[in-house]
């Protein structure tokens, strides 16, 4: 079973995330993405930046994890959730943006090209990606659960064609510059 599929674990991780939240990143996207534009977050976890982000966006939140969607909606019942895998994003809907704070360092390395696969296709014309990872040059494991770290070149290599880089930018999430942010452009 996966880590995440387990209520224990996303328990215990929810209570350890208390006071994190995207909101920096957020920021970052109000400043390229109109107000109302539609939002699908992978990855949703806990909510909170899903939250942040339906303040601005029509938002719709996703997960692997059938328990964090469960616990989202018990405080949220009419949320419009989708539990969808990062990789092959099995929707038929398209998206103006599509967002994820850290989640994207889970996938298996020879997976995240077939990600950006399926989000390209996943998004409108000159639909955004905006994307956050830890970075870094190492891939370990805790519990079971996967984390490549990724620099931004290597990052910008998996995406495959088809994107522009509108920016991106290093942050620190605990430690100096731990982490980074990008912010792609589907091109026509
Ligand atoms: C580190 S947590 C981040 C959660 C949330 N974005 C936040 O900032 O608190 C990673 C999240 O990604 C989800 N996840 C892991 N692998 C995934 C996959 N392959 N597809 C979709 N979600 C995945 C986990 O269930 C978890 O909710």
């Amino acid at each position: 079973m996966a880590y995440f599929d387990e209520r224990k674990n996303v328990e215990d991780y929810i209570k350890m995330v208390e006071g994190y939240d995207g909101r920096e990143l957020i920021a970052v996207l109000k400043k390229y993405l109109p107000a109302g534009s539609t939002v699908l977050e992978l990855g949703m976890g806990p909510g909170v930046d899903l939250d942040l982000l339906a303040q601005t966006f029509t938002v719709t939140g996703s997960d692997s994890s059938s328990e964090f969607l469960e616990i989202y909606r018990e405080k949220h019942p009419s949320a419009d959730l989708l539990q969808l895998d990062a990789v092959t994003i099995d929707t038929e809907r398209t998206f103006d943006c599509i967002y994820s704070n850290k989640v994207l360092h889970h996938l298996p390395k020879g997976d995240i090209r077939g990600s950006f696969t399926r989000q390209k296709e996943t998004l409108t014309d000159s639909g955004l990606l905006l994307h956050s990872l830890w970075y870094g040059h190492k891939e370990e494991e805790h519990h079971g659960l996967r984390f490549v770290y990724y620099t931004e070149d290597e990052l910008f290599k998996s995406t495959g064609p088809g994107f522009e880089i509108v920016a991106t930018e290093r942050y620190q999430e605990i430690d100096n510059s731990d982490s980074f942010y990008v912010l792609l452009r589907k091109l026509d």
